[in-house]
């Protein structure tokens, strides 16, 4: 029997562990903050923003969210970051990605102080995490690690196929499975949209992670029986539904569940546990200004 891997359930447990310590840097004086930065008039990420708003509320984070135009100058981000590095009451920031392209990304990649960036995309914490010294390691993988724990799936010695590149997803992933640490051991390969034969490698994965972002791209005839399928891909793809559309992941789940031993769904499976993640860096980060 496939396992479904059940994100939403995993992700409330984290957070209730996290409303633990919340309540105790509370009793120290501490309410940690989160800072989120809208750039974009992307639908989708005014509703991850504002679903991690609502994330903080439910935990007892401060949430400050800051929406600045898209079609303001770029100065004015550069400005907003600049000034939440300085809020103490601000511990983490999160500026949301994909930023509108009068931007320069990687500026504003920088310029987050390392320390408050709960992202893990500064190039100082990006090194720190390669390094196998992460300050905060990206939420998604991080997500991703917490779901094999509690989902036992062994990663010592596995082959695991990383499918997508991204700094956000696939590096960071594709780093920590390497690594010599729990969750890590695992002899790993990064495919991409040039590799020339995707199915040869996925065929041989006790573990893949499909992280491309496009719908279906994995289908159950590319899979080794019995592997653990982690599909981070949320496409939306047009539906006869009331919002026009429907969310699909870059599995095709439907075939997929037929072959792998543990899988998990789209929605419901990685994206709730991201966003835990983040909550988990937020924590961390106040815990570190606690002292
Ligand atoms: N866009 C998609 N995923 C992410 C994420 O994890 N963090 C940020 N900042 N932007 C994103």
């Amino acid at each position: 029997m496939t396992e479904i891997i059940d994100g939403n359930a995993v992700a409330a447990e984290i957070r209730d562990g996290l409303g633990d310590a919340i309540a105790t840097l509370k009793a120290e004086g501490v309410t940690p903050g989160l800072a989120t930065v809208l750039m974009s008039d992307d639908p989708a990420s005014e509703t991850y923003v504002s679903m991690k708003q609502r994330d903080c509320e439910e935990v007892g984070i401060d949430g400050i969210h800051v929406e600045l135009d898209p079609d303001a100058p770029a100065a004015e981000l550069y400005d907003t970051v600049a000034d939440l590095n300085d809020d103490d009451a601000v511990h983490g920031i999160l500026v949301q990605m994909p930023l509108v392209d009068q931007v320069d990304t990687r500026r504003v990649l920088r310029s987050v102080a390392p320390e408050k960036d709960v992202d893990g995309f500064h190039p100082e914490n990006v090194g720190r995490l390669v390094a196998g010294n992460a300050r905060y390691k990206p939420c998604t993988p991080h997500g991703i690690q917490k779901l094999f724990e509690h989902y036992d799936v062994e990663t010592e010695g596995a082959e695991a196929v990383v499918v997508g590149r991204s700094d956000i997803v696939g590096k960071p992933m594709a780093n920590l499975l390497v690594q010599k640490a729990p969750f890590g051991n695992a002899t790993t390969t990064v495919c991409h949209s040039r590799t020339a034969d995707l199915a040869a490698h996925t065929r041989e994965a006790d573990i893949v992670v499909a992280a491309a972002g496009v719908p279906g791209f994995i289908d159950g005839s590319m899979l080794k029986a019995g592997a653990t399928v982690i599909d981070v891909g949320i496409n939306r793809v047009d539906a006869d539904t009331e919002k026009g559309y429907e969310l699909v992941g870059d599995v095709d789940y439907e075939s997929a569940k037929e072959v792998a031993g543990k899988i998990t769904p789209v929605p419901g499976g990685v994206g709730p546990m991201t966003r835990a993640m983040l909550l988990w860096n937020t924590v961390k980060a106040a815990g570190e200004r606690a002292g």
